[in-house]
């Protein structure tokens, strides 16, 4: 598995899963950075999807994962910054397939859809498949012509 780095964040809509991820990231010994948000008062998810997107394109972390309300949201923003394939899972079998398939490097979760172990079993499988590369490199690369 490679080097995970992980930066994470969500908006009020996401802020206790995106603690209870941090809890798990840290108790399996996974380096994390929170952008934020802090509590849970209202704030705009464009805004911290466009965060995390930025640390993932400069290299300096290689996994984001964003929370929102339902993940939509943060789906639609983050895949607006080139070089991020962002996915919204709410299934272990996307999770799966996206990181085989589409080198995802943004798993994006909505806090209001999904309960909290369906969550974390996503979360984990997402960081632990590998691109499968291949057929798929091609694929990957024409995202971003
Ligand atoms: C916030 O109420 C909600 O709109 C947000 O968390 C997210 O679901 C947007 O897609």
């Amino acid at each position: 598995m490679q080097d995970l780095k992980v930066v994470i964040g969500s908006d009020h809509g996401g802020f206790e899963y995106k603690e209870v991820i941090i809890d798990y990231l840290k108790s399996n010994n996974i380096e994390v950075f929170d952008v934020g948000t802090f509590n849970k008062e209202s704030c705009d998810y464009p805004v911290i999807a466009k965060e995390v997107a930025k640390k993932i394109v400069s290299g300096e972390f290689n996994r984001g994962i964003l929370v929102c309300g339902t993940g939509i949201g943060m789906s639609i923003a983050a895949n607006k910054v080139h070089g991020i394939r962002a996915s919204l899972c709410g299934d272990t079998y996307s999770a799966r397939m996206t990181r085989q398939h589409n080198d995802s490097n943004v798993l994006c979760l909505g806090e209001r859809v999904i309960g909290e172990n369906l969550m974390l079993d996503i979360v984990d499988i997402w960081l632990k498949t590998e691109f499968e590369g291949g057929r798929h490199q091609r694929r990957v690369d024409m995202l971003d012509k």
